[in-house]
């Protein structure tokens, strides 16, 4: 029987029944299984140590006894006691092969992991910009963290619903209306509609600024759209037509697709029962016409704090605003969705918001006795330059999202032209195509998503360090290997291939089995860039045991057992390049 695609799980089981067997899972006992350092073994487990110290017993004497009720896990691993009571894990080279031979398609991997979260479904709310604008640099890290969440989560098993959730019922609309009756030129709108919507937004904006009487036309304009004017829907609706199919060419770029797009006017007629239930359940009080809701328990959302900053339900001239269709959201895809998890992907200046919303769904649910979906929200960081202050143009504009793709595009297409001038010109487009956009998604994935990030284009296109280049560039070292040797890397040739017995190939081997780990982690705390960083040191191993190892040799053992590795190398490589998004390419 080979290992289980999870080799780290399977020691866990292994662990709990031992301590069950010596009665100490009632006393709160855990494995902590996890990676370990490679020069100690595969995997240790601390949880010996903790529970001993906490217990006042002697570690390595409590870990002594679970290793002697470990006997069945010996075929696989040289178990070994070390320190002051972890357990270490060493895989034999036997057990790395048998692995090896048990997930050897990319189909393989996904059925491995697909168990964590078969069943559930998901809902990923993340790209979300407002429409009437074009999008920015800013909007930029939403798509590519919420688009990796997605795939990580459709890989461990969830149905996962990607949600647009966009801003199409906002303020703006007043000003915007008011000018479009006014300020619209239809030569300027048939050539670049998002950029005229944008200057009339600025001329509406102005002229309030200017003029009490125009902001309180505009103000006109959004109650009639409000109250359903067909005239401003109309409008309305040309407005976000336009965003979408704006928004719709970068998505494709990065290889987007929404299952649905349910903005904020979506939740409009929505809105009265979060007042309804949050007042019926004393949840909600009235405070100078508004409906606000305080979290006492909270330092900051307390009616006592220093300065109340209550959420604010419903605004004190009745209007509804991004509090309540946000309740309103929580309740649709919990009822209609029967969602499981609940995911929302904002920059880090949401997190008030956010953490208001969630504590008032989870006392509205409970008053309601709704089912509550874990909620989650994945912030994340300002895209900087190099002197930390925001991205903007020289003049100080802001970027456009569409001009940026398109600058990576250029860039790289000078890249690969400069390294492989011989390929055919439209190769080389197409090449650059993929190298420029995946640049421009790692980096950011490469990251830690809580942190800002400094946007370099030296970086990120670099083939050094742990950059899309890089690791595009080993999928084509494997790939050609397989090419020169004109061996299809669809049906490798492996059947008899032996355990791995070089350092490297052994080194090699050992890094390829951590894979489901380095999943589990990504995608249990929303955080693609471990993904990543075991992506970028697995390219590391495989590039020493390539320097070390040749792997087209006469011997067809040695030949089998390493194309064996070339070729799982391949597949984890490429498995994990596309769930975080990119595309990855056969040469380059
Ligand atoms: N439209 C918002 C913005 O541009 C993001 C929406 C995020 N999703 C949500 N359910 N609030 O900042």
């Amino acid at each position: 029987m080979p290992l289980p695609f999870n080799v780290a799980t399977h020691l866990d089981t292994a662990i709990r029944a031992a301590a069950k067997a010596l009665g100490l899972t009632d006393q709160g006992f855990e494995s902590e299984v996890r990676v370990a350092d490679p020069a100690n073994g595969d995997f240790q487990a601390n949880g010996a140590l903790a529970f001993a110290k906490r217990a006042k017993q002697n570690p390595r004497a409590l870990a002594q006894q679970i290793v002697d009720l470990l006997g069945a896990l010996q075929t696989d691993f040289d178990l070994t006691l070390a320190g002051p009571g972890f357990i270490n894990f060493r895989l034999k080279p036997a057990a790395l092969l048998g692995w090896l031979q048990a997930y050897g398609s990319a189909q393989d991997l996904q059925n491995g992991a697909a168990s964590a979260r078969q069943g559930q479904t998901w809902i990923v709310d993340y790209s979300s910009p407002n429409t009437a604008k074009q999008m920015h640099v800013g909007h930029l890290r939403s798509a590519v963290i919420g688009e990796a969440i997605c795939r990580l989560l459709a890989f461990s098993g969830a149905k996962v619903i990607r949600d647009n959730h966009i801003g199409d019922w906002g303020t703006q609309f007043g000003k915007l209306i008011w000018a479009h009756k006014r300020h619209l030129d239809p030569a300027a709108l048939a050539t670049d509609p998002l950029e005229e919507f944008e200057r009339l937004y600025k001329v509406g904006n102005t002229a309030a600024d200017a003029d009490p009487s125009v902001l309180e036309e505009a103000r006109h304009e959004l109650v009639r759209l409000q109250d359903g004017d067909s005239t401003n829907l109309e409008i309305w609706k040309e407005i976000n037509d336009v965003s979408l199919a704006a928004f719709q060419q970068i998505y494709d770029q990065l290889g987007i697709k929404f299952d649905v797009t349910l903005g904020e006017s979506f939740y409009n007629d929505k809105v009265p029962r979060v007042y309804r239930e949050l007042s019926e359940s004393g949840l909600a009080e009235e405070s100078g016409g508004a409906l606000v809701v305080f979290h006492d328990e909270h330092p900051r959302f307390s009616r006592n704090a220093e300065r109340p900053n209550p959420f604010m339900v419903r605004k004190g001239d009745g209007a509804s605003g991004y509090a309540s269709t946000d309740l309103a959201t929580a309740l649709y895809r919990a009822e209609n969705f029967h969602a499981h998890g609940i995911v929302i992907v904002t920059d880090f200046r949401q997190t008030d918001h956010f953490e208001q919303l969630f504590l008032t769904v989870k006392k509205w649910f409970a008053a309601k006795k709704y089912r509550l979906p874990e909620l989650h929200h994945v912030i994340f960081g300002a895209v900087t330059g190099d002197d930390g202050k925001a991205l903007r143009t020289r003049d100080g504009g802001t970027i456009k999202l569409k001009e940026l793709l398109g600058e990576a595009e250029e860039r790289a297409y000078a890249l690969v032209t400069e390294k492989t001038p011989d390929l055919p010109e439209a190769e080389r487009r197409t090449i650059a195509r993929t190298i420029g956009i995946s640049s421009v998604q790692y980096a950011d994935l490469s990251q830690n998503r809580s942190s800002n990030y400094v946007f370099s284009w030296e970086k990120m296109l670099s083939f050094e360090g742990n950059t899309a280049p890089y690791l595009l560039y080993a999928v084509t070292r494997v790939r050609s290997i397989f090419r020169k040797a004109s061996l299809n890397p669809a049906e490798p040739p492996v059947g008899s291939a032996t355990a791995p017995e070089s350092l490297q190939e052994i080194s090699l081997a050992r890094k390829l089995v951590k894979f489901p780990d380095a999943i589990q982690l990504a995608t249990n705390t929303l955080r693609p860039h471990f993904l990543g960083l075991y992506l970028y040191e697995l390219a590391g191993e495989f590039s020493g045991f390539y320097a070390a190892d040749k792997v087209i040799v006469d011997d067809a053992a040695v030949r089998a057992r390493r194309l064996l590795l070339c070729h799982r190398t391949l597949i984890v490589l490429e498995t994990g390049l596309h769930l975080l998004g990119l595309r990855t390419l056969e040469r380059m």
